[in-house]
């Protein structure tokens, strides 16, 4: 049964908007460099080469700083990159825009996230590259992906599309790959509206990043007045961002430590009330892998199976709180059957993408709104 007073929805996501964002934008348009790569570009790109310690791209979103990272990677047709099948359709999507086959593999039971002993079997003489998807801004296990890569001569391109402000190991991710990519759209931590940035850690790859990221020119080159005119020297496409969004993206990088204070603390107290659910059996929380610093991304809990999923869901939509399942798996999506291999059994992939579900989370969440989660949730634990 629906809890009787239904109160007013609460939000899942509400982006925090930082007291300098118009202060920002408005410097932007009144100094009509509207573009892309004028000064709050050049700001961004200082703070997240001294945040990473590793020198990044903006682009227009991640799914653009993956698709630039096929191309750095030289992907072609039946060329194969290994990833999990649990995550967001870009992953995939810039593979096979390359005619590149995504080759799928089963995830960890406990962080989620690819399971590294499962990428030995994955390999084939096709395979040129892996894809840690970092779930929910944790990490995954990097020292052995990183060796595995290293004694096969493949690629890493992180996808820590949530990871600003995680780390493992004392490292930012996205920074153990030769490439990683960030988003910075408003479901993320810190926004632009549409954003992202690729990490680009080996220097001899920056050049053609550039290239790529300008149309296939040597634009760059010529604003940094080391060239005297630019020309077609690639196939490239256009990823950078407007200035102006980058303007707004400052104001909140400026703040992102705060932001994920916020949303780590928000992320503990749920992390807190559900640990008796869990005792109980009832779920199954995140797990923190060990070397992580987690950023507060996302906060979920597995349920039992997918019916008891739904009825949890329709018990919270009654009490006003939105709730989100995440990924469809992409190895039995239409498209990933048409383009992708599966190289494992995917029985974690599957249970999860039936059991989990994402609660309200946002920096600044208010109090109340979080207590009103955890209390419908514990009326709906009460009955299980
Ligand atoms: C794992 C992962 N990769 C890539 C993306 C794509 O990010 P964007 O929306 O910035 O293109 C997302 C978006 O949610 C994501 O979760």
């Amino acid at each position: 049964m629906a809890p009787l007073v239904c109160p007013m929805p609460i939000a899942f996501n509400r982006p925090n908007i930082p007291e300098k964002t118009l202060a920002y934008l408005r410097t932007g348009l009144e100094s009509t460099i509207w573009e892309g790569d004028g000064p709050f570009t050049e700001r961004c790109h200082a703070w997240l080469a001294a945040q990473l310690k590793a020198p990044a791209l903006l682009t227009h979103s991640c799914t653009a700083a993956l698709e630039m990272a096929a191309m750095l990677a030289r992907l072609g047709p039946g060329d194969e990159v290994i990833m999990p099948s649990y995550t967001f359709v870009s992953t995939a999507n810039a593979v096979a825009l390359r005619g590149a086959v995504p080759v799928f593999v089963d995830i960890r039971d406990d962080t989620l996230n690819l399971d590294e002993t499962l990428l030995e079997q994955a390999l084939s003489a096709r395979t040129r590259a892996i894809v840690p998807v970092h779930y929910a801004g944790m990490a995954c296990e990097m020292t052995q992906i990183c060796a595995l890569a290293a004694a096969k001569g493949l690629l890493i391109i992180e996808d820590a599309a949530q990871c600003l402000m995680a780390g493992y190991q004392g490292r930012a991710l996205g920074t153990f790959g030769q490439l990683g990519c960030l988003s910075f759209h408003v479901s993320k931590n810190v926004v632009s509206g549409e954003g992202g940035a690729l990490i680009v850690n080996d220097s001899m790859l920056m050049e053609r990043a550039q290239i790529l990221r300008e149309k296939g020119t040597n634009r760059t080159a010529y604003f940094q007045r080391k060239v005297n005119k630019y020309e077609w020297l690639d196939v490239g496409s256009s990823y950078l961002p407007g200035d102006l969004t980058a303007a707004v993206l400052l104001a909140q990088l400026e703040v992102a430590s705060e932001l994920t204070r916020s949303r780590l603390a928000a992320w503990r107290c749920y992390y807190a009330a559900f640990a008796e659910a869990e005792a109980r059996g009832l779920v199954r929380r995140p797990v923190v892998p060990d070397g992580a610093t987690p950023n507060g991304h996302i906060f979920f809990l597995r349920l039992r199976d997918g019916d008891e999923m739904r009825r949890y869901r329709a018990w919270m939509a009654g009490a006003g709180i939105p709730t989100h399942t995440h990924y469809v798996p992409l190895h039995s999506s239409p498209a990933g059957r048409k383009l992708g291999r599966t190289a494992t059994a995917m029985t974690v992939t599957d249970r999860t993408a039936e059991c989990l579900v994402r609660l309200p989370l946002y920096a600044d969440i208010p109090a109340e709104d979080l207590e009103r989660v955890i209390a419908a949730s514990m009326g709906f634990f009460a009955g299980s």
